[in-house]
């Protein structure tokens, strides 16, 4: 039976590689810092938790034994994580590095998190300019990416088969933040009208985390060093996210496309992107990747995990508070109504 071992593997990623990975035959432990965080379905499907800190190098040791088929890191950040992956690496068949699509830059230097939006020339490819590596606060906006690439330089130079995943928007059950909450909710508090900046044509690829399990399956039997984008197999704009929740969840609403001359700060939503975002998928596919699903079938399962959340007073605490500095700009309905009020 083979073996894997995912690293940080109790929350979205880690859920849903476990699950596919335990229904294709796979004996998989994961680890974490808190066993609470060890998803109930996992350990029912036969997950097993190991509590060790990513940082602890001596636990991660045992961790792996005399060696693992595949090893998955979820919560690679800076070089010095990516440092301490090498030695496990070794003794792994396989490894994949969970990156991040935050890496590329377009012509002009600018990047996911930048002040200045990205506008890449089409569908990006892994080939596509990526930032400076860089070690500073990895939680800071110019952080994020530029340890991202510095980790994944860690990794390529190391020579050993381990291959780097960018997702993009990761979606899921688990997720946080779970994005889509910006239309479950309004759709629980039964608002009447949807509010879309942009008219609704953002473009923030989604990756569902089914999504990179099955590209993890996939590199598992296929070890090598490499760097392979992971998507999903469409790139629905906001509109097109606003109408699949509101379907899925059977709720009808007016659909309000604001231009440019609105107030900027209404209709908001993860995906208003002024140039698309889009991963070019093709390399994974080379390799045999065939996605778990697209978009509208892949979000399902976590936009009913929001709902029961919220119609079971959220025991476990997954949505977001009122106050959540990601969430609150996306939800001021007051805004809204006095600008509808002004319009009639
Ligand atoms: N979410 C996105 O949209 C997105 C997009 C692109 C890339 N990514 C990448 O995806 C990865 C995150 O994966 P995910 O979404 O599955 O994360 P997640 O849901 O936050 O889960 C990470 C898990 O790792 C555990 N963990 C956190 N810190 C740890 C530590 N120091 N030692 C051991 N375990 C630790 C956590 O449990 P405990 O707290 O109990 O330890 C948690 O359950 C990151 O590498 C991120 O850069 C995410």
């Amino acid at each position: 039976m083979p073996h894997a071992l995912i690293l940080g593997g109790t929350g979205l990623i880690g859920r849903a590689t476990v699950l596919r990975l335990l229904a294709a035959g796979w004996r998989v432990d994961v680890t974490g810092r808190n066993p609470a965080n060890m998803p109930s379905e996992v350990t029912d499907a036969g997950g097993r938790f190991i509590q060790a800190d990513r940082a602890d190098a001596d636990r991660l040791r045992v961790a792996v034994g005399d060696g693992v088929d595949l090893l998955v890191d979820c919560v690679c950040y800076t070089a010095a994580d990516a440092r301490l992956l090498l030695p496990l690496a070794e003794d792994a068949r396989s490894t994949v590095l969970v990156s991040s699509k935050a890496v590329y830059v377009d012509a002009a230097g600018n990047h996911a998190n930048s002040d200045v939006e990205p506008r890449f020339d089409g569908p990006i490819r892994e080939s596509q300019a990526i930032m400076a590596p860089g070690d500073m606060d990895y939680r800071s906006r110019e952080g994020y990416g530029a340890n991202k690439v510095a980790a994944e330089h860690v990794a390529l130079d190391s020579g050993l088969p381990i291959s780097i995943l960018r997702p993009s928007f990761v979606h899921g059950v688990g997720a946080a933040p779970a994005r889509e909450w910006v239309f479950v909710k309004r759709v629980l508090d039964r608002r009447p009208t949807v509010l879309l900046a942009r008219r609704g044509t953002g473009i923030m690829h989604p990756t569902a985390a089914a999504n990179i399990a099955a590209l993890i399956e996939t590199v598992a039997h296929a070890p090598g060093a490499r760097v392979l984008n992971v998507a999903d197999p469409d790139a629905p704009n906001a509109l097109d996210i606003c109408r699949m929740i509101a379907r899925h969840l059977e709720h009808e609403w007016e659909e309000l496309l604001l231009d440019d001359t609105a107030d900027p700060d209404l209709g908001r939503t993860p995906w208003d992107s002024a140039h698309p975002v889009i991963l070019d998928t093709s390399a994974a596919r080379r390799l045999g990747y065939r996605p778990a699903g697209d978009y509208a079938a892949t979000v399902a399962a976590q936009i009913d995990w929001l709902v029961h959340a919220a119609s079971t007073g959220d025991p476990a605490g997954v949505l977001p508070s009122a106050s959540d500095p990601y969430f609150s700009r996306f939800f001021d309905y007051q805004a809204e109504d006095e600008f509808l009020a002004r319009r009639g």
